[in-house]
C-alpha cells in the first residue's frame, strides 16, 4: 500500500511539516510505505497515480488555502491525476472548527466534488498534543480498509437507470454493468443513479 502526503506551507519546518511527518509515521506503522512532496501549480503530477491514498493537506493564510496546492488544482493536471483516487484531507488554521468547515474546507472540496474523501480534519495550534492528528488517521485507515469488497456490488439500479441501461446495444451491456456497479461500489454509492452512471462514464472514461 502506498501513500503520498500532498501539501504546501510559506513556513520549512513549520507546524503543517510537523503534522505531515506524524501523520506520514502513523501511515508508516500501519504498514503503509509514505511519501510527501510540496505542491506546485505545474509540476506534472501523473505520479500520483501510483498511490493508492492521497492525503492533501495545507494551512491557511489571510482566509486562503495555501495558494500552491490550491494552484496544483486549478493551474495544474492534479485533479486529472486524482481520478479515482481515494482522498483524505486536512487544513491548519488558527479559527474554530465551525468557522474553519466553513469558509476554508470548501476551497479543497470543490475540487474534489468525484473523489472519495475518506477523512476530513481541521488541525489546531495543539494537534500534535491533544491526539487529533492519530484520530484523523485512525479515521482515514478505518475507510480505507472497508474497502470495496464489505459493500461488494450492493448498489441498487434506480428505475431511471435501469431504464436507460436497457436502452444500450446488448453486445455493451455486460462490460458496461460490470464497470458502473465496480465503481459506485469503489465510490461507497449505495444507489446507482443517472447521475452515477454519468460520472462514472466520466471518470473511467478518458478525458
Ligand atoms: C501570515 C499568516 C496568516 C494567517 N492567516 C490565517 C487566517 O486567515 N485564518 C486562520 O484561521 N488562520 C490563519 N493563520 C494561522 C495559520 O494557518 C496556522 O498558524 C498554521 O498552522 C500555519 O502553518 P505553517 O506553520 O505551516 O506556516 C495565519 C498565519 C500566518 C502566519
Amino acid at each position: 500500500m502506498k501513500a503520498i502526503i500532498l501539501y504546501d506551507s510559506k513556513t520549512s519546518s513549520g507546524s503543517t511539516e510537523a503534522v505531515i511527518d506524524s501523520i506520514g509515521l502513523s501511515l508508516a506503522e500501519s504498514g503503509f510505505y509514505v511519501e510527501k512532496a510540496k505542491c506546485t501549480p505545474f509540476a506534472d503530477y501523473r505520479f500520483v497515480r501510483d498511490f493508492d491514498l492521497v492525503v492533501l493537506g495545507a494551512p491557511v493564510y489571510y482566509f486562503v488555502v495555501a495558494s500552491q496546492l490550491l494552484g496544483a488544482f486549478i493551474h495544474g493536471n492534479l485533479k486529472k491525476n486524482l481520478r479515482r483516487k481515494k482522498v483524505a484531507l486536512f487544513l491548519l488554521c488558527g479559527s474554530s472548527e465551525p468557522v474553519a468547515a466553513l469558509l476554508y474546507l470548501p476551497q479543497l472540496k470543490m475540487h474534489l466534488m468525484r473523489n472519495k474523501i475518506l477523512a476530513e480534519k481541521i488541525f489546531g495550534p495543539a494537534a500534535l498534543s491533544d491526539g487529533t492528528v492519530d484520530s484523523f488517521v485512525e479515521d482515514m485507515l478505518l475507510e480505507y480498509n472497508k474497502g470495496p469488497k464489505s459493500r461488494a456490488l450492493s448498489a441498487k439500479w434506480t428505475e431511471e437507470a435501469k431504464e436507460w441501461f436497457d436502452s444500450m446495444p446488448a453486445f455493451m451491456q455486460g462490460k458496461f454493468k460490470t464497470m458502473a456497479e465496480e465503481y459506485a461500489e469503489e465510490m461507497g454509492y449505495t444507489e446507482i443513479t443517472l447521475d452515477v452512471l454519468e460520472e462514472a462514464r466520466d471518470n473511467l472514461g478518458g478525458t
